[in-house]
């Protein structure tokens, strides 16, 4: 079994160490990437010799996978009655997945050890600049797997919370592709009229990053829309772990959140009831 120092390429990334200049400096970029962007990617994290192995690993329990597919509000905690048809909190998209939840893993994936490597956990916490992070402890979606396969795909959406990490592990032939418009709300301005154009498709609203497998990234979600576009026909899945921390121990999620996934409901989801 491979130590996570073997798993990431630590001449390129030198997160093993976070006092020395270099990880400052990586430190240093990636807040900065955030603040200005909302997505910080870094390619070639993974070492192109492992890649291939956490790829087949997951591909394998994906088959084994909870299968979603409904339709869902992009404003997933707010209440969203009465808005006019055409308004961004009346629309629904489509998101369609395959998910792997961490009781089903089996204990010794390459994934898992690297999720529970404390360096990674710190080095997360630095690139996000606050003082405690922990791994969720939820025995179900601290860590997970999303699998896309022809015709999958998720629509339009925020985040509840920023900071989600996810690492690309496999790309399909074709389509499969993230998109976001980056810090397009705020608290204080929901900036509608734009989000109703990136909603139509309009060009020049939405940046699509170049991420390629073996790529780590951090996002912040809860301002910035983005999607993951339908994959096309394809030899092989798309594939990313979800990496699930809190600034506080313990955190595990909610029931409701486990049961859709596990137990999802045709009915589309339009947001907080009430
Ligand atoms: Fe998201």
């Amino acid at each position: 079994m491979k130590h996570p120092q073997k798993v990431v390429n630590l001449e390129r990334y030198p997160i093993q160490d976070l006092g020395t200049p270099a990880a400052r400096r990586l430190i240093k970029a990636c807040r900065s990437d955030l603040d200005e962007t909302a997505i910080c990617t870094l390619n070639g994290f993974i070492r192109p010799d492992v890649i291939d192995e956490m790829a087949r690993e997951a591909q394998a329990l994906a088959e084994d996978g909870y299968k979603n597919c409904n339709l869902r509000t992009p404003y997933g905690w707010m209440r969203n009655k009465d808005f006019p048809q055409d308004h961004p909190r009346s629309a629904l998209f489509t998101n369609s997945n395959n998910v792997v939840l961490t009781h089903q893993f089996p204990g010794n994936t390459l994934i898992e050890r690297l999720y529970q490597w404390d360096p990674l956990t710190d080095f997360v916490r630095e690139a996000l600049g606050i003082k405690t992070l922990y791994r969720s402890a939820c025995p179900h979606l601290s860590l997970m797997l999303s699998a896309m396969g022809e015709g999958d795909g998720l629509g339009w959406h925020f985040d509840t919370n920023d900071g989600v990490v996810s690492l690309l592990l496999q790309a399909p032939d074709d389509g499969g592709l993230f998109e976001c418009a980056p810090y397009i709300r705020s608290e204080a301005d929901e900036n509608y009229d734009t989000v109703k154009r990136l909603f139509a498709d309009e060009p020049g609203i939405a940046v699509r990053p170049d991420i390629t497998p073996g790529a780590f990234v951090l996002f912040k979600g809860r301002r910035s829309c983005h999607r993951v576009t339908s994959v096309g026909r394809t030899s092989k899945p798309r594939m990313i772990a979800l990496l699930s921390y809190d600034e506080q121990p313990g955190m595990v999620f909610p029931q409701t959140t486990v049961k859709d996934l596990m137990d999802p409901s045709p009915e589309p989801y339009h947001g907080q009831p009430g």
